[in-house]
């Protein structure tokens, strides 16, 4: 049985009072839920946050890291140091990385590498451009992002990863894919990494959708048969909304 995941990626947004008091609102809605739950706040907060929740309700994430273990990468944040405040997962590969910090699939091979050698869960992102879909490349694009980056890694390797397919068309957008486009796309990928892998290692990964995920269309998507949950940019900022995703499942 797959994993259904709900993860709330904060991106640059809420100092320690706003992570504080979004926090004690989120600890207000927590039920028992079929999904594990995450958040991500800023590198700033992960440490306040791992001090006010019990990783069991909702595990807190980082949203990106070095490969390097140590050295001259100023202003970078290294597993190692990760690990040391209690991380055990981390985003990587978001198109805001690819896009704004020249993130590539080579990069991104070696920070999956160096999550994985130090014990760290990989939720990675991957997506098509509008013009990419717009020319019917999406299949094309996505396909090749996801081999590029991980299909070096062995099968117990690839067990660790969770994938997020983030259209970016949709991202931050107000639109999203249509349930019937993220069904396709999850399929596809799930039919390439069982080419890859074999059909009992795809049928075990999760694959997420993200870009505008919100309390009105969270039930259908989830409702696909190969999205087994989402990433969630905009609608995570608030405890009411993020929750009523998390129980669209
Ligand atoms: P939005 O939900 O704001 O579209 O962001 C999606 C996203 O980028 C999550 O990582």
């Amino acid at each position: 049985m797959r994993k259904h995941i709900v993860a709330g990626n904060w991106k640059m947004n809420n100092g320690l009072s706003q992570t504080q008091a979004l926090i004690s609102d989120l600890k207000k809605q927590i039920r028992t839920s079929d999904a594990e739950v995450m958040i991500a706040p800023s590198f700033t907060n992960l440490w306040q946050a791992f001090q006010s929740l019990r990783q069991d309700d909702i595990e807190v994430v980082a949203q990106n890291m070095h490969f390097a273990e140590n050295g001259a990468y100023t202003g970078e944040v290294s597993p190692g140091m990760l690990k040391s405040i209690g991380v055990q997962t981390v985003i990587l590969g978001h198109s805001e990385r690819r896009a704004y910090f020249n993130e590539t699939d080579e990069s991104l091979a070696k920070k999956v590498d160096a999550a994985l050698a130090n014990d760290i869960r990989v939720i990675f992102c991957f997506g098509e451009e509008l013009a990419d879909r717009k020319s019917g490349k999406e299949e094309a694009v996505v396909g090749s992002q996801i081999k590029n980056a991980l299909f070096h890694l062995g099968v117990n390797a690839f067990k660790k990863i969770v994938l997020a397919y983030e259209p970016v068309w949709a991202i931050g957008t107000g639109e999203t894919a249509s349930p019937e486009q993220a069904q396709d796309m999850h399929a596809f990928i799930r039919k390439i990494l069982a080419d890859k892998y074999g059909s009992e290692v795809a049928d075990n990964v999760s694959i997420l959708y993200g870009g505008s995920v919100k309390p009105n269309n969270a039930q259908e998507i989830f409702g696909k048969p190969d999205v087994d949950g989402g990433l969630i940019g905009g609608a995570s900022l608030k405890a009411e909304d993020f929750f009523a995703i998390v129980n669209a499942f």
